[in-house]
């Protein structure tokens, strides 16, 4: 199997996951579990988001996590910013890099963000001409890339459209999101074929969530089609507004284990994500659905 030599982790716990948990994880304790992260080996982490605090009241104290976080200078933070307004809190409280968003599907978009998708790309023209100013590098992100909670199965096609249009702003990566974790590995394959038809591998980034405990799988299919940058949640934190119940992102410690133990290297230390893993089930109380972490708990309850 051809598999690459090197993968990059971008860590999306303390965004995706706590955005997700029912729970207002207090200012002090984000800030703990970010730093805990910066010393794990990661160089990407996404810290929080800004936008509209009305809608993600979990981080309404993104400005505060931003600036009090201790910063490490080999890895970049970067934040969810949603349009104008997300780009000037967001720049106020230093970030390094930002992250626009959107979907492939007009029933989630419309539900997300409040717009039709072509209503959407003046807005993120804008945060990315913005950012840019900044001298901030931009990342976009699309969900629902292979099937949506409204409108059914995206086709690869509508996912080319958007990332056409998203690329030609200037963002430099786009994370393809199963937003709802339905996928499997012969749907993944159909849209990377398409992708790669019009973009690089190293343009593209996988954003798995295991709502159905797929998520691995797509994984190595992804390897197999060249991409080298998935995100990723510590615990596998996070959940899905369509599936209660269900679990969050894909594990970072599990997706470390699987790559590790192919002989793909991350630079991340499996043991120190195990511990973060732990440290966020003791602050939620609560064991989360990570099965390298099932295991780091073991190891400490024996
Ligand atoms: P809207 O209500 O249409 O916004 O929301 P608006 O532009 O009409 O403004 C209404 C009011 O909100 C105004 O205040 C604005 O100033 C204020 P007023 O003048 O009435 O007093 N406002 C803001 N305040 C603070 N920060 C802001 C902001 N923007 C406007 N940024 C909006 C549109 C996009 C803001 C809203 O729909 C929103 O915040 N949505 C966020 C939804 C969200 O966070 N979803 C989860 C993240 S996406 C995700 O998880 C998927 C991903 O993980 C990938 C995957 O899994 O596929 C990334
Ligand atoms: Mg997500």
């Amino acid at each position: 199997m051809q598999l690459p030599k090197r993968v990059q982790i971008k860590e999306v716990g303390p965004r995706d996951g706590l955005q997700n948990e029912i729970m207002f994880i207090p200012t002090d304790a984000k800030i703990k579990l970010i730093n805990q992260l910066s010393d794990t080996g990661l160089n990407y982490i996404e810290v929080t988001s800004f936008v509209h605090p009305k809608w993600i009241p979990q981080l309404a104290d993104a400005a505060e996590v931003l600036k009090e976080i201790k910063r490490n200078t080999d890895i970049t933070y970067a934040a969810l910013v949603p349009n104008s307004k997300g780009l000037e809190r967001a720049l106020d409280a230093h970030v390094d890099e930002v992250s626009v968003f959107m979907s492939a599907s007009e029933g989630h978009n419309k539900s997300n963000i409040n717009k039709s998708i072509d209503e959407t790309f003046p807005v993120l023209k804008e945060v990315v001409d913005g950012a840019l100013a900044a001298g901030k590098r931009v990342r976009g992100y699309i969900s629902t890339v292979i099937s949506c909670p409204y409108d059914g199965y995206t086709k690869p096609e509508q996912v080319v459209y958007v990332a056409e249009r998203l690329f030609d702003m200037g963002i430099t990566e786009i994370s393809l999101g199963d937003t709802i974790g339905v996928g499997v590995p012969t749907q993944v394959d159909a849209l990377l074929q398409e992708m790669l038809h019009h973009f690089k591998a190293e343009q593209l980034a996988m954003h798995f969530h295991d709502t159905r405990g797929t998520a691995l799988a797509n994984v190595m299919t992804s390897l197999a089609n060249g991409i080298t940058k998935f995100d990723s949640a510590f615990g596998g934190l996070g959940g899905c507004p369509y599936a209660k119940g269900a679990s969050g992102n894909v594990a970072t410690e599990d997706l470390l284990y699987l790559l590790h133990e192919m002989g793909i290297e991350t630079g991340v230390n499996l043991k120190k994500i195990q511990q973060t893993a732990l440290s966020i089930e003791r602050i939620i109380g609560k064991n989360l659905s990570s099965k390298l972490a099932a295991i780091a708990r073991g190891e400490e309850e024996s």
